[in-house]
């Protein structure tokens, strides 16, 4: 057993209750290698914002778990290091479980040192979700390690679970929700979806630049939600924005996406004027990953050696979180 406060982490606790007061939203952003952990870890060091480095389960698989601990320990002491080089404060750092969907995955990442799980039972029947969430709140409130829960289904891919349509959270059973489970966030779902393709065509309308405009969130239920549960951390799963600039940039490297739409930028800082303290980000760096790696490729097509590719890749990730932190969530200075 590794508790993460000996790795120099910390629980989601804190940082949800300053950013419920000040009206941001604390990034939430995935990572499966070293590169996207050191471009989250420079941009949010320098741009002085907490963040929660977000741990899928397959990317707990992909990356190797026993590896992972200590690439969340050494995300702390990277963070030191470049904060004291360059005379900054250090930031709050977690290491988060995203979409847990069994009680032995939350226990096994609770005792490898992670500060934050999320149990995903929005799919079962309600009292099943409330059973199997209370259960993980019980272990992890034992070792002080926060719980998001989850009500409503978000469309798209979560891992091996894909779900066609969303259902929008039931305004009307949050605060029994939160009550009987005692989780600390909750995750709902009011129109946002994961991956790059979150809406079709034909549920949008065109600019006179031919750019995909989607429908508005449902604010309404948002609003709902809040009156129910005042002041309560609210999660946006599934924020990506999936800049047109980023599918074009992949697209003319060789690239095939088809129908890319994700969440305009200003319906996430809207978002963030309320109790939306957490927001998931993990396609729109998928997406730079890539069409970064692509242009290398198509502009030297001899080059072998992966740094080459990889650290671009690296700062066009660094960039992307920078912005995110300073022009969408309001995180940035927020440290
Ligand atoms: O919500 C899903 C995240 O984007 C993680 O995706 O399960 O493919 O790692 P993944
Ligand atoms: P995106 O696919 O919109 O980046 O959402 C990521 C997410 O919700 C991770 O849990
Ligand atoms: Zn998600």
């Amino acid at each position: 057993m590794a508790h993460y406060k000996e790795l120099g982490l910390v629980n989601t606790r804190e940082m949800f209750k300053k950013a419920v007061t000040g009206k941001f939203a604390v990034p939430a952003y995935n990572f499966n290698n070293m590169e996207q952990l050191q471009a989250i870890i420079t941009a949010c060091t320098e741009t002085q914002s907490p963040v929660i480095l977000q741990v899928s389960s397959g990317a707990r698989k992909y990356a190797n778990q026993t590896l992972l601990k200590y690439m969340g320990q050494g995300a702390v002491e990277m963070m030191k290091d470049l904060a004291r080089s360059k005379s900054l404060k250090e930031i709050p750092i977690a290491l988060h479980l995203d979409h847990g969907d069994t009680f032995e995955l939350a226990k096994s990442c609770i005792e490898s040192g992670f500060s934050s799980v999320m149990i995903d039972a929005s799919h079962h029947p309600y009292d099943e979700n409330v059973k199997i969430t209370r259960e993980v709140v019980e272990f992890a409130h034992k070792h002080d390690v926060t719980v998001e829960g989850e009500l409503g289904v978000l469309a798209g891919i979560e891992d091996d679970v894909v779900a066609e349509k969303s259902t929008y959270t039931h305004p009307h059973e949050v605060e029994d929700f939160v009550k009987r489970t005692g989780v600390d966030s909750l995750a709902i779902s009011i129109g946002t979806s994961h991956g790059a393709n979150k809406f079709k065509p034909e549920q949008c309308t065109k600019n006179a630049d031919g750019i995909y405009i989607p429908p508005a969130l449902r604010f309404d239920i948002l609003d709902e939600i809040e009156k129910r549960i005042p002041g309560f951390p609210i999660v946006l799963h599934g924020s990506s924005s999936v800049p047109i600039e980023a599918v074009k940039l992949i697209n003319s490297n060789g690239g095939a996406l088809k129908d890319s739409v994700g969440i305009p930028e200003e319906q996430i800082r809207r978002a963030t004027q309320s109790s939306v303290c957490k927001v998931n980000i993990d396609s729109d760096g998928r997406l730079w990953m890539t069409g970064a790696i692509r242009k290398v490729f198509t502009e030297k097509p001899a080059e072998f050696d992966p740094r080459k590719y990889l650290g671009p890749a690296r700062d066009a990730l660094t960039l992307m979180y920078k912005h995110k932190n300073q022009n969408v969530l309001g995180s940035a200075g927020q440290a």
